[in-house]
């Protein structure tokens, strides 16, 4: 069964290609065949590669920073940014629902909004996950390197980060290795990456109810209050940097192709990974603020410093292994996600037809992971990431915002499409959710703006250079 909500865009004008928008397919037995990635992943794996994308520099890190902004207002600020997320979630939900195919926010705005407005956020949603990779991984650097020098080992100080960064350095080596080594891992079928994604989060989980229980044996409850000493301004900043932590659960709409039943599963996914991370989060940061006084946390290292002025320095050893094991299945993940939107991109016809060859055996997209794999690996070794990690903050929401819109509109010119998925209170959801989005963009600092709008000129660029006059393919 294939529903069109507008015209198809085979055999438009030029003009009229820029807003034609592609037909919405529900999960469909009888479609027409077309490339297409291997229905492999089982309802657990989803909600397991969402965990592995949620839990990671977030909580580990970040966290920190929130606590100097807002004290154990952080409590409230976790509380709000995840309000947001669950908001833009329910959304995602009920659109992967309706199109569960590879290219999540593209897709939804291409059959929604039209090409023109799918090109910018795909292209957006790349940066995105780029940019969220190569930050994540640089921090995996920094964390592993801390970790060798416990155990005695220290790597050259030419390896030791990017060029700029600190004297000496010239690449940071450890960031591109464990890049390109995840990169070749994803070459490889989903299902097997899927596996290595649940045993990752099965040991960042374990280590993380390991901290919980040792932690909550010492919390003091008096730590927690006052619940906002730096007034409710600080609580929205804080909100604005912890949204970060909830980034991820958006992926698992990108594998829906590769899901086997993805109507049901990938709702239940998104819904059911952002919930779990929600209350992990909130257990977590009440034994942050409640092992010692919050001025005495360290925006840094948060977890470990805690744990060693709490008189258990080695469970800070655990932390820090927690922390690699959670940061790595987030640029893991992030890794999977990116080559996956540009093959939908490629798919319809918007980038030349060889990126979107897939591997014969394994059915993923070989080329577009190698190359994305090298750019990423090559960004994360020679840039100081710290200011672009905002990027990946401002993508989202804008991907987020046009998401919750695009429910919104679907709603109100389709009401009677099959959602098996029905977000509840739908319009009012979907229309808090875009404002919410918005005024968290309109929060950010006018650089990141600045940067965002030079990426999207970027795209522009190569859609009225290539995409816009190439053919388009029989299956839109
Ligand atoms: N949510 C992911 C993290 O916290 C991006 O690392």
């Amino acid at each position: 069964m294939t529903l069109k909500v507008l015209p198809k865009a085979v055999n438009q004008s030029r003009l009229a290609r820029l807003w034609a928008t592609k037909a919405v397919k529900p999960d469909a037995p009888g479609a027409p065949p077309t490339a297409s990635l291997a229905p492999s992943l089982t309802r657990l794996d989803l909600l397991v590669i969402g965990v592995a994308q949620i839990i990671g520099a977030g909580i580990f890190v970040i966290s920190g920073v929130g606590v100097k902004i807002a004290g154990p207002g952080i409590l409230l600020a976790f509380a709000l940014a995840g309000l947001a997320c669950t908001l833009a979630a329910l959304c995602y939900a009920e659109l992967a629902s309706l199109m569960p195919q590879a290219g999540s926010a593209y897709s939804y705005a291409y059959a929604i909004f039209g090409e023109l407005p799918a090109w910018i956020i795909g292209w957006d949603l790349v940066l995105e996950y780029g940019m969220g990779a190569c930050t994540v991984a640089a921090g995996w650097s920094f964390y592993c390197q801390d970790l060798l020098q416990v155990y005695g080992f220290s790597l050259p100080t030419w390896a030791t980060g990017p060029p700029g960064s600190q004297p000496g350095r010239l690449i940071n080596l450890p960031a591109a290795v464990v890049v390109l080594a995840f990169t070749l891992l994803l070459l490889f079928r989903t299902r097997l990456n899927a596996l290595v994604a649940r045993g990752l989060v099965g040991v960042k989980l374990t280590l993380i109810a390991f901290i919980l229980i040792l932690g909550f044996g010492r919390v003091n409850p008096q730590h927690w209050l006052p619940l906002a000493p730096f007034g409710p301004a600080s609580i929205v900043q804080a909100a604005a940097l912890l949204f970060f932590a909830y980034l991820g659960f958006d992926v698992i709409s990108v594998t829906a192709e590769e899901s086997r039943r993805p109507s049901r599963d990938v709702p239940f996914g998104i819904i059911g990974s952002l919930a779990l991370c929600s209350l992990i989060y909130l257990a977590m940061s009440l034994v942050l603020l409640g092992l010692v006084p919050y001025p005495w946390i360290d925006p840094n290292a948060p977890f470990s410093t805690v744990f060693r002025q709490a008189g258990l320095p080695w469970v800070a050893d655990v932390v820090a292994i927690g922390a690699l094991v959670g940061i790595t299945s987030v640029f893991y993940m992030l890794l999977l996600a990116q080559p996956r939107i540009l093959f939908a991109m490629a798919r319809d016809g918007l980038l030349p037809p060889w990126v979107a060859h897939l591997h014969p055996r394994y059915l993923t997209p070989q080329r577009l992971t190698l190359i994305c794999g090298a750019v990423v690996a090559l960004t994360a070794s020679l840039t100081p990431i710290e200011k672009l990690a905002y990027l990946c903050n401002i993508g989202t929401l804008f991907a987020f915002f046009l998401v919750c819109l695009g429910t919104l509109l679907l709603r109100l010119k389709r009401p009677d499409l099959p959602r098996s998925f029905r977000c509840p209170l739908g319009k009012t959801i979907a229309a808090a959710g875009a404002l919410i989005c918005l005024a968290l963009m309109l929060s950010m600092p006018a650089a990141s703006w600045w940067r965002l709008g030079l990426w999207l000129l970027l795209g522009l660029v190569i859609y009225f250079l290539y995409a816009w006059r190439s053919p388009r393919h029989q299956n839109l």
